[in-house]
Formats: structure tokens, sequence, C-alpha cells
């Protein structure tokens, strides 16, 4: 360092003739100054360069002072530095060439520049650098020399980069999670649109099951139904069988008892008109005796009614087990004709016209039908039945009785409804049960409707029933127009 101080000397010296710009007192602060400095003149010869320089460049003020070789450990081919665009006043013209956009101008002090670069050769791998340079003007304002400082900012810059490189990193990461999650929100949304879809799918798919369901349930009670008919339809057959035979002697046993008895009452007659012939008094008064004893008068009237009211009997008997054979399908002399369903209505109507006609009014709405095939007599037998219900049904001063018909696709269809007491909910399952009834004892056998149902399932067809209590009932028995042929092939079994 000793060469430094001799240079300096030197170096003062040109500086002593700009006016002391740099007093030895102020060599020395120079010197000390932790910042690399050096300073050349108007002639671009190094006069300083401190200690900070020489640790810095590792080049001795010694080497340096007194030389242009300032550019040295800057670059590799000589080329002016800021100090030197300074003293050669071509800081306009030139800065932009060498620095680009890497100066800045001071706006303080006139021409004062500083600017920041990377220097490779520098150090082990290079160095950044940040360089400030102004000119040394004389008591004239005359450049006479410029001042540069140079301050290694690697660290900073190292420190920045990293930090410029984390932000890049952070920014590519938050890149990455916003498309991962614009994807998840893709995705997200299409999950939504299936889920929707879906839970649609599932919704419809569970309003057919239910509507499935309650046709099975629907279907299923028919079954039972029928089910249930078929099986008292054997039992029933079974007991007309049996009941049919002695029904029918003791019938017709009536009838000859009947024409027996006559023929006694007429002997009787016979002999009382005799009895006055009678000579012995005892004998008369025996027979007056044993007369009034048995009080042939009262048996003479009732014997006949006692016979009348056995026949009744025994008739309704014969109708009932009739009705369930009809219920049990063995009448055997059935044929399918084409019929013309209105006249058998009407036919029916006239047969069953005292029963109705104190009770109701009946109005007919019939429709446009051609002829059905059907069994006509076991069709109007059904018409009969429900008929008579209706009227049955009517308590009221008088009702109303309407009788429908019509077609719907290949079927056809008659209505009756009435405006009668209507069935509760809980006898709609019952009614059409076998003895099911709800009139007096001997009013109704609980027949008519289990024997309509029954010759329904006949013509593959079907009857319903729609009530209101206290409003009235409606009844509807469709089937189709033309029969399938299975007809006749059940064997005709007799009674
Ligand atoms: N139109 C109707 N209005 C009200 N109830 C009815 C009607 N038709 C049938 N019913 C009810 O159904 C029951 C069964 O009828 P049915 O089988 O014809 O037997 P019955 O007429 O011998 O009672 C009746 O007792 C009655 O309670
Ligand atoms: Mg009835």
């Amino acid at each position: 360092m000793a060469s430094i101080e001799k240079d300096t000397a030197e170096t003062e010296g040109v500086v002593d003739c700009s006016q002391g710009l740099l007093a030895p007192t102020l060599s020395t602060f120079f010197d000390g100054n932790p910042v690399a400095t050096f300073v050349i003149n108007a002639d671009h010869i190094i006069t300083h360069w401190n200690r900070a320089c020489e640790y810095l460049f590792g080049v001795l003020a010694s080497e340096m002072i007194g030389t242009r070789n300032h550019w040295m450990p800057f670059y590799t081919e000589q080329r002016p530095v800021l100090a030197d665009l300074i003293v050669s006043n071509s800081l306009e013209s030139m800065l932009e060439t060498y620095y680009q956009d890497k100066f800045k101008r001071y706006s303080l002090i006139q021409d004062a520049v500083e600017a920041e670069d990377f220097f490779p050769q520098l150090g082990n791998n290079g160095l950044w650098l940040h360089f400030t340079a102004a000119p040394l003007r004389n008591l004239h304002g005359q450049v006479v020399g410029a001042i540069e400082t140079l301050q290694d900012v690697s660290e900073r810059r190292i420190a920045e980069e990293a930090l410029r490189r984390a932000q890049v990193d952070l920014e590519r990461v938050v890149e990455c999670r916003t498309c991962q999650l614009a994807d998840a929100n893709l995705k997200l949304a299409e999950d939504i649109r299936i889920r929707k879809k879906t839970d649609a799918d599932t919704q419809r798919r569970n309003t057919q099951l239910t509507a499935l369901n309650a046709k099975l349930s629907m279907a299923q009670q028919q079954l039972l139904q029928s089910e249930k008919l078929a099986s008292i339809g054997h039992l029933a057959a079974g007991v007309a069988h049996e009941i049919n035979n002695p029904i029918g002697y003791i019938f017709s046993n009536f009838g000859t008892l009947e024409n027996y008895l006559e023929g006694m009452f007429r002997m009787l007659a016979a002999y009382e008109a005799a009895e006055p012939e009678i000579i012995s008094t005892e004998v008369a008064a025996k027979i007056k005796s044993v007369r009034e004893q048995v009080e042939l008068a009262f048996l003479k009237e009732d014997i006949p009614a006692l016979m009348r009211e056995s026949k009744e009997g025994i008739a309704r008997v014969r109708k009932i087990v009739q009705d369930l054979k009809d219920f049990s399908r063995v009448d055997e002399n059935q044929e399918w004709q084409w019929a013309n369903l209105h006249q058998g209505i009407e036919s029916t109507l006239n047969i069953v016209s005292n029963e109705i006609k104190y009770k109701a009014d009946v109005v007919k709405e019939y429709g446009d039908i051609p002829e059905i095939e059907c069994l006509p007599s076991q069709i109007n037998q059904v018409i009969m039945n429900l008929v008579l219900n209706a009227a049955n049904a009517i308590d009221k001063a008088r009702g109303k009785i309407t009788i429908r018909s019509g077609t719907m696709e290949e079927k056809v269809w008659i209505e009756i409804e009435d405006n009668g007491s209507g069935i509760s909910e809980e006898n709609l399952t019952r009614i059409f049960d076998p003895f099911f009834t709800t009139k007096a004892v001997g009013k109704g056998t609980g027949l008519g409707l289990s024997l309509s149902y029954g010759i329904m399932q006949k013509h593959d067809g079907s009857i319903e029933v729609r009530s209101q209590c206290g409003i009235g009932a409606t009844f509807r028995i469709m089937w189709p127009i033309h029969h399938a042929e299975k007809k006749n092939t059940e064997g005709g079994e007799t009674a």
C-alpha cells in the first residue's frame, strides 16, 4: 500500500492543479471509504484507486494510477466506462449505446449517472456491480475529472433473482392450481349435471315403479277375488248338485201331496155332508168332539196356507241353487251369440219393472253400439242384478237409475248409475264376495254381484264400481265386442 501513498502524491499534484479538489486529509478519507472508488482526470488517467477498489478487483492502486486501464477489471476489450463518458462530455450521445436500459440519471447532480450490470470475469462466478459516476469540477465549473464508485450488489441481486424465481414458481403453481381448480370445477359441473340427470331418472323410475306397483296390487286383488270365486264356485257346484236332487223330489212330492190333500179334503167334505145322516147320536157326538179337538175348520184353512208357504220356500231354495249353479258355471246350454244389447236391456227392464216402477225413474243414455258377441241370457242376468240392486239402494221417495252404453276401443260397456244410499268404503271390497249382503234376512242372497263377476270373467271382461256413501253408486261392465276363440271348451257338467 506504500505505493498507493506514493502515487497518491502524484495524483494529488494533478488534483492540486484543480485547486485542491482532494486535500491530503481527504485522501485518507477517500482511501478509507469502504465503497470502491476511483477517479480519473480530464485525460482519462486514473488519479485515485482506493483500497476497496484494490480488494474488489484484486488490482493494486500502484498498477492502476497513472494509467488509462480502469476498463480492464470490467471488460475483456477496451471501452469507455461511465467516468470516461462524463469526462469526454459524451453522456448524451454514448450512454445509451454502452449502457442500454441499465442506467439512471441523477436528477439533483448534473451529469451524475448510476447503473447496474453483471460482470462475468469478476470474482469466481462473476459479480453484480452497482456503480455511480459524477463529474469533478474546478471552481469555474469546468469538468476536470470524474469519480466513480462501485458496489458489489451480487447478494442482493441473487436474493432478488431467487425471489423473482420463487415468484415465477409461485405464479406457475398458482396458474397450475387455477387450471386444476378450473378442471375440478368443470368436473364438478359435469358431476352435478350427471347427478341431476340420474336424480331425474331415479324419480321417473320411481314414479313408474309406483304406478307398476299400484297395477300389480290391483291385479293381485283381482286374482285373489277370482281365486276366491273359483274355490267357492267349486264348493257351490258341489252343494248345488247335492241339494238339487232332494229339492227336486221334495218339490215334485209337494205337487203330489197337494193333489192328495185336495182329495182328502174332498173326502172330508163328503163325510161332513153325510154327517146329519148318522143315526147313532153317540157316533155323531164322537165325530163332533174329534172335529172340535183337531180344529178341523182351522186345519182346512191353515193346511193350504202352510203348503203354499212351504212351496214358496222350496221355490226360493231352487232359485238359490239355480243361482249357485250359474255362479259356478255349470249351465251347459249356453251359446255365444251376436246380440243387440239394447233389446236385452229392454226385456230385462220389463221383467223387473214391478220392482222399480214405484221407486225410480229409468233414464236411458244409450250409445251407438253394434251387435256384441256374448252369452245374452247371462248378460241379461247381470243387468237384472245391477238394476235390482240399484232399485234396492234407493230409499228416498223417488230416485233415478241411469243406464248408459258405449264402446271403447274393441270393447263395449254398460253403466248403471243410481242416486241411492251408496256403498261404504269398507263394503266396497266385499260386495263381490258370495253371500255378502247388507239386506235383511230373506231379502238378499248376497249372490247377485259375485254371480255377475263370474259372468263378466267368462266374457273376458270386467265389472267395476264407483260409489260415494249417500250419493249413489255406478256399476260398469265391459267386455270385448268379439269373443276370443276358447268358447264352450269347459265341459258341460250337469247338476
Ligand atoms: N247399487 C247399489 N247401491 C248400494 N249398495 C249396493 C248396490 N249394489 C250392491 N250393493 C251392496 O252389495 C251387496 C251385495 O249385492 P248382491 O251381491 O247383489 O247381493 P244382494 O243384492 O242379494 O244383497 C248388497 O247387499 C248391497 O249392500
Ligand atoms: Mg242383488
